[in-house]
Parts: C-alpha cells; sequence; structure tokens
C-alpha cells in the first residue's frame, strides 16, 4: 500500500554493518516503536536481501534502497520491481546519489511502481533535478545536496535555500509530489527547521544508524514537531 500520511521518516539502511541482517530487523522494531509512540510516520529502506525478513515482522512499510530499470527476464544480479514487492516492498528509493540512474530509467522505475501501486521516491541533487523529477510525477521528491551526506551537517540549515527552492519548483511543475530532504539530519531541530522549509519529512540515515541508541535518536528527531 501507497504512503500517503505525511510527516514521514523514511530511514535509509545504505549498507552500514548496524543495519545490516539481524541489526535491520532491530532498526526497524525500533522504527516501528517510535511511530507507534509518537504517531510520526516512518518507514524503513534496508537492503534488498534483508526486504523479506523485515516485511514479515514489522508493519511499518519496507522500501527498496534500488529497483533496476529492467523488465522480466534475462537479466542477471539485477533488482526486479516485481521480486521486491512480492518480498514485501511497498515502495522504493530511485536515483539516491549513492546509486544514479539516467532520466529515462527514472522515469521507467517510476512509471512501474505506480502502476504496481507502489510508493515512489526520486532522489535528487539540486533544485534543477528536483524539478526534472517533479515532472515525471513521482510520489515523493527527496533532495540531498550529496556533499552534506554522511557529513553530519543539515541540510536543512547549512543550505536551506536549496530545500526551499526545490519545493517550490516542484510544487510549481507538479502540486501532488510530495517533498522530502536529507543528508546531515540527525535531530529534533534539523528536522523541524525542514519542515519549516516546506518539506514533508526526511529522508536520513547516518545520523540514527550510527548513533549508540538509534531509537532515542529517532525520539529525539521528532521530538520538536
Ligand atoms: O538517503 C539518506 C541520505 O543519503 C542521507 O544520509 O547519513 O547524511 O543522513 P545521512
Amino acid at each position: 500500500m501507497k504512503i500517503t500520511q505525511t510527516p514521514l521518516v523514511i530511514l535509509n539502511f545504505k549498507t552500514y554493518l548496524e543495519s545490516t541482517g539481524e541489526k535491520a530487523l532491530q532498526l526497524a522494531m525500533a522504527l516501528e516503536q517510535v511511530a507507534e509512540e509518537t504517531g510520526v510516520n516512518m518507514a524503513a529502506a534496508p537492503q534488498g536481501a534483508d526486504i523479506w525478513r523485515l516485511s514479515q515482522e514489522v508493519e511499518i512499510p519496507v522500501l527498496a534502497q534500488h529497483i533496476d530499470p529492467v523488465d522480466v527476464g534475462g537479466h542477471t544480479g539485477s533488482m526486479l520491481l516485481e521480486c521486491a514487492k512480492e518480498a514485501g516492498a511497498s515502495g522504493t528509493l530511485i536515483n539516491h546519489s549513492e546509486r544514479r540512474m539516467q532520466l529515462a530509467d527514472i522515469d521507467l522505475v517510476v512509471s512501474k511502481a505506480t502502476a504496481a501501486d507502489m510508493t515512489s521516491v526520486v532522489c535528487t541533487n539540486n533544485i534543477q533535478t528536483s524539478a526534472a523529477a517533479a515532472a515525471l510525477g513521482p510520489d515523493f521528491v527527496a533532495i540531498e545536496p550529496p556533499e552534506l551526506i554522511g557529513s553530519g551537517i543539515p541540510v536543512s540549515k547549512a543550505e536551506p535555500e536549496i530545500v526551499e527552492g526545490s519545493v517550490a519548483a516542484i510544487k510549481d511543475i507538479n502540486p501532488a509530489v510530495r517533498v522530502l530532504c536529507g543528508a546531515g539530519i540527525s535531530t529534533g531541530e534539523d528536522m523541524k527547521a525542514a519542515l519549516d522549509l516546506g518539506s514533508e519529512g526526511v529522508l536520513l540515515a547516518s545520523g540514527i544508524i550510527l548513533a549508540p541508541d538509534p531509537k532515542k535518536a529517532l525520539l529525539d528527531l521528532v521530538s520538536k514537531i
């Protein structure tokens, strides 16, 4: 089922050991607990091999980190949308800065996700690519300046003009597309600043995954909204 509620927190598990295998499950359970305790919508984006396990164990949406622009058939080593869906993914990140795609391929995966009733989250790196992504009609565009990813310096404070500019450009092209922002987000103040700039949630990773107590970090993240 598609994600419809905001504010939304999507935790991208990336390939940290702290969010792999058994630890991925623990992290997903922490997300679920915080969602239940606070009423803030949370989603997990684990590695492909963890999608099935997590989707069996938690009720929050589980997203793929990437789907390949391929159809069924001979494509060894690819992540097929149909397979991710059967494994329990209800959506996918697309074009993350760490997994960039060509424009036509982004369009193909957004279209496939829409046809499969899966949530599409297209990641972008600046205002221009945010506008281009909005024209493809995904559910969400997530603006993440690459230089701030993993830096601990929050985009919502370091580059507020990119978030505000992306929100304006996206809404101008397609008001139905919702906007997230990410990169360096970790605290309640960072998230509040992101929402104040017009974003409807955050896409984040290291600030939670590498925190000594991820559940506590998540509670802090949503403490000011
Ligand atoms: O997809 C989330 C992301 O790239 C931001 O990473 O570690 O800066 O929260 P991080």
